[in-house]
Formats: structure tokens, sequence, C-alpha cells
């Protein structure tokens, strides 16, 4: 048996496959484009292991998943191809429609194909595994309860109404066609292997640099961080035991605004790697002009997903983020890579004009 991955080799993606490699010996196909967050470098310690197949390809082109899914016939897909960068979807939200959108439901048509074709035993053990993110219940008011799996869809950029619109057709899919499949919805994940365009990276690697830390606004807008490996067991179990046509919450119950958040970094960052660069790091931090349509408050309940499948998170944020911190010190050649080039522009972009 194998299972396909969508995605691969972006963050969560190379997290969930070197986990997934780790915990069992069943093979992996990881289909990725391999767009500017995508890097063939994160799976390099798996690059001789014949349980992992790599197919660079795209979701949205008609042919790509089909030939993928009568190649390798797997009994499950995990899907977390995506642009995923809110800052990225407010500068041009092109790919993100045709990724998000266009791209899973061309996935969801070809795993209806394929699924309809399999004998009645594999039939019912299929498993289309959609991973989306709380961001499409939108912005929450400090006294709102988090939200439950029940909530209306609110999403406000372009990146949530992109996954929130994804999550729809999945979900139609269920209802019209029988397709199994389950719907994830995650709050802020860290850890290794993230691009650093994203918060904790960013300010990671800009604190280790003496450069400066630019939060946007006045800082108070809340994310609930979840550590990637929690992210990953939570997958696992979805895959195992969740309910086809059921969505899960999943969260680290770890609501922090972000000044909070950035604070922690620079003080692992000072006692990490101290004497190099200006300290304290947090003399580093800069308010800059807010993002646009930013939301103010993320919050999941996950009262679902311990009740029925009994997973909770093993990281807290201070465990969860000096690993995160320690991580990105020690792997300077990876971060070289990753900001060079393209990277440079994307900088430009988003940070020159803010005040
Ligand atoms: P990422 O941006 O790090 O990686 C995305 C990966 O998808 C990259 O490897 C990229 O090359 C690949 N990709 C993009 N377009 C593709 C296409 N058309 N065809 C094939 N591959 C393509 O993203 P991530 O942070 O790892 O997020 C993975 C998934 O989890 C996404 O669906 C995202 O919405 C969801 N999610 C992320 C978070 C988070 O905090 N990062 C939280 C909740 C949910
Ligand atoms: P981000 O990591 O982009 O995730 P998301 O917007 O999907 O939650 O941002 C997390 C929070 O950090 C969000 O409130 C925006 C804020 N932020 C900054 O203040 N400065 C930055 O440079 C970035 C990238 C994000």
């Amino acid at each position: 048996m194998t299972i396909l991955v969508t995605g691969g080799a972006g963050f969560i993606g190379t997290n969930f496959v070197l986990d997934w490699l780790k915990a069992g010996d069943e093979p992996v196909v990881n289909l990725d484009k391999l767009t500017y967050a995508g890097n063939l470098r994160n799976l390099q310690s798996i690059a001789n292991d014949t349980r992992h197949s790599f197919v660079q390809g795209d979701i949205a082109e008609p042919d790509t998943v089909p030939s993928v899914l009568s190649e390798h016939c797997p009994r499950a897909i995990v899907h977390f191809a995506a642009e995923t960068h809110v800052d990225r979807s407010i500068h041009g939200p092109q790919n993100f429609i045709q990724t998000n959108v266009v791209g899973t439901f061309r996935l969801l048509e070809a795993a209806l194909h394929y699924w309809r074709s399999l004998e009645d035993a594999q039939k019912n053990d299929f498993r289309v595994l959609n991973v989306s993110t709380d961001e499409v219940f939108g912005s929450l008011s400090p006294d709102d309860a988090p939200a439950t799996e029940e909530n209306r869809y609110a999403p406000n950029s372009p990146y949530s109404a992109s996954k929130a619109a994804a999550d729809h057709l999945v979900r139609s899919y269920f209802h019209t066609y029988g397709l199994p499949v389950i719907t994830t919805l995650c709050s802020n994940n860290y850890g290794p292997y993230q691009f650093p365009e994203k918060l904790i990276p960013l300010m990671t690697v800009n604190g280790s640099r003496g450069q400066a830390l630019p939060i946007y606004g006045d800082g108070k807008n809340i994310r609930d961080w979840l550590y990637v490996a929690d992210h990953c067991t939570a997958l696992r179990s979805v895959l195992d035991r969740g309910r086809p046509g059921e969505v899960y919450n999943i969260a680290g119950n770890c609501e922090m605004t972000n000044v909070d958040v950035v604070t922690q970094i620079c003080s692992q960052l000072d006692d990490l790697s101290s004497g190099n660069a200006v300290e304290p790091r947090r003399d580093l931090i800069e308010f800059v002009s807010d993002r646009p349509g930013h939301d103010r408050r993320y919050a999941l309940a996950t009262a679902k997903i311990e009740r029925e499948l009994g997973w909770q998170p093993q990281e807290t944020f201070a465990t969860g983020i000096r690993k995160t911190v320690k991580w990105y010190l020690d792997n300077q050649a990876w971060l070289d890579e990753v900001t060079s080039g393209q990277y440079r522009q994307w900088l430009d972009l988003n940070y020159a004009k803010r005040a």
C-alpha cells in the first residue's frame, strides 16, 4: 500500500513525509510543483529511501493527478499543496485561485474517477484528507469562544477565501458523490523547514542576523500556535480513524499576541547565540504599517479531535520555540539558499513601503 502526498516539499508536507517514514514502512509518493516554497533540499535525508518517490508536477494541470494515481494506486491522498502566504495573496491573488481552488477541483475530479474504479474493499478504505486552516473562520473578537467545526466560514483574505472555496468543493464531493473526504482545520504552525516569509522564521532569521523585526500594526493580533510535529501526529490520527465527511479542528490551545511571540524568539536568540549581534534582540523590533484586512484573532476549539481520536499536542510553546530557533541557527546552509535570489525581491515588495 502507499499514500499520495501533495505539496510534500513545502513546510508541513516535508515534516509530514519525514515523520511518516519514521513512524512506519508504508511508501509515500510526493507530488509537488516546487514553487518558491517547495524545496527538494528539505528531503535530502530520504534521497536514497526507496519508500519515497518524488514527482514534480502541478495539481492544477488536468493530467497530472490522474497519471500519478494510475501509476501509484495509493490508498489515500493527503492534500497539502497550496499557495499559503496571506501577504503574497494580497499582492497577487491569481496563483491562490489557480492552485487552491482550481488545483483542488482537479484533484477531486481525479480522486473521484480513481475511487470509482476501485474494488469495494479498497473503495471503503480510500480517503482524501484535505489540509486546511482556521483562517476560513475569519477574525474572532476578544470575547468570542474559540471556533468549533460548526462556526460559519467568513474568510477575509484572498488566501483564506481560496482555502474556504476549496473546503466547500471538498465537502460537496462527499455529499454529492460519496467521495470519502475529511477536512482538517489547523491553527498557525511553526517548526523546521518553514519558509522565512512567515512570522516565526522571518523573525528568527532577521534576529539572528541583527536585522529589523517588522511587526505589523500594534502587534496585538492573536494567533494560536502549534508545533508542526503535533500537526503531523494529528493528521495521522485523522487519516487512520477520522470519519469521512467530517471536519476536525487541530490547534495548540496556545493563543499569543505577535509581540509576545517575537519577544520569546528574541530571548531564545539571546540565549542560544549570544555575542553575535545586537542584544537584547528585542531592541530590533519595529512597528510597521499594518496588513490590509489583518484578522485580529484566530482560536480553535479542539474538543472534537480530543474526544473522538484522543489527540493532544505534546509540545508547549516554550519547548517548541526553543527547538525551532535552534533548528534555524543550526541550518545556515538551508537558510542561505532560501534567502537568496527571489526572496530579496519579496522583502522589497512587502516591506520597503511600510512606514
Ligand atoms: P508551504 O507554502 O510551505 O508549501 C506548499 C507546497 O505546495 C510547496 O512545496 C509548493 O511547491 C507546493 N505547491 C504549490 N502549488 C502547487 C501546485 N499547483 N501543485 C503542486 N504543488 C504545489 O505551505 P505549508 O505551510 O506547508 O502549508 C501546507 C498546507 O497546510 C496548505 O494547504 C496550507 O493552507 C495548510 N495550513 C498551513 C498552516 C501553516 O501555519 N503553515 C496552518 C494551517 C493549514
Ligand atoms: P503569518 O506568519 O503570515 O501567518 P498568518 O497571517 O497566516 O496568520 O503571520 C502571523 C502573524 O504575524 C499575523 O498576525 C501577521 C503578523 N506578521 C507581522 O507582524 N510581521 C511580519 O513580517 C509577518 C510576516 C507577519
